[in-house]
């Protein structure tokens, strides 16, 4: 990675790499952010699947909702903006549970987590990082899974992320969604979706939802949009193409060494002793 590069598209708040476009005034603020009580939060480590569950969650609702940006991103005016919304908020995040605005806990807001191999996560965060110039540039795999398992990436260490979140599994106002699920058996897991989120949505709609998610439809939908960066779930690209990009389970096979495989399965073992997962 270029450290000119590095200096320039990253700086650090509370121990966490962020992008520049998450401004420092912006991050200090969120503590006193105003959540609603109808607010839904869309929470995800990064390349695990949030523009999927955004676009399924969009078309469970027939009243008008609207999809923000990350609460995290952009200047201090972003949260002005965001407190402006008349319509239902989704907002997404990538936040920490230990950084989310602390309304959002004492409102009950509904949340949904959703998480993906760490693996498959890593191998389509290098690509991100590898394509998307508002990233620091990564020379190879090795060096980027090297920063993956330190931390050094944006949005900080996947285990960290995983953990504090995991730590609050039981609380009936948040649900927790894999991405391998939802490639197994999405008509389960969106039926589950309506349940939390106390939908009435009809067999027959969750099928047609479901086609209309498909890594095809979304993707060929998104390359005929005009997408205005301001409003998507990742203000760091306009290039639709970084998101969708294969959209498989088990694409790590292709990129781990059997020993950086076995160094993926220490680290793991170590950081998650305590975990569930
Ligand atoms: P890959 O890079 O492995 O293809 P996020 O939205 O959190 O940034 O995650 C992006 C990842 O989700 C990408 O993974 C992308 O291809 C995948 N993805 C997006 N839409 C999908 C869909 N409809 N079905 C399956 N995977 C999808």
């Amino acid at each position: 990675m270029s450290s000119s590069g590095e200096a320039e598209l990253l700086h650090t708040f509370k121990g966490i790499p962020f992008t520049t476009r998450s401004s420092p005034e912006l991050l200090k603020s969120l503590d006193t952010f105003d959540a609603r009580e109808d607010d839904v939060l869309l929470v995800s480590y990064p390349k695990s699947g949030t523009h999927w569950l955004a676009g399924v969650i969009t078309k469970l609702y027939n009243t008008q909702v609207t999809i923000t940006s990350p609460i995290e991103f952009g200047d201090i005016s972003q949260l002005e903006e965001l407190n402006k919304l008349s319509s239902k908020r989704i907002i997404p995040t990538h936040l920490d549970y230990n950084m989310l605005p602390p309304n959002f806990k004492n409102k009950k807001c509904k949340m949904i987590y959703i998480s993906r191999n760490p693996k498959d996560t890593a191998v389509s965060m290098f690509h991100y990082y590898r394509d998307n110039p508002n990233l620091p540039t990564v020379d190879t795999w090795t060096a980027f899974l090297d920063l993956f398992l330190k931390g050094n990436v944006v949005c900080g260490s996947w285990f960290d992320h995983f953990l504090s979140w995991e730590e609050h599994e039981d609380q009936k106002n948040i649900l927790f969604l894999f991405y391998e699920d939802m490639k197994k058996d999405l008509p389960k897991v969106v039926k589950e979706i309506t349940l939390f989120l106390s939908l009435n949505v009809s067999d027959n709609d969750i099928q047609d939802i479901c086609q209309k998610s498909s890594f095809s439809e979304m993707k060929s939908d998104t390359e005929k949009e005009n997408s205005d960066p301001s409003h998507t779930v990742c203000a760091l690209t306009s290039n639709r193409k970084l998101i969708f990009r294969k959209g498989a389970v088990g694409d790590w096979k292709n990129y781990f060494t059997p020993k950086q495989n076995i160094r993926f399965q220490e680290i793991f073992n170590e950081k998650m002793k305590l975990s569930k997962m």
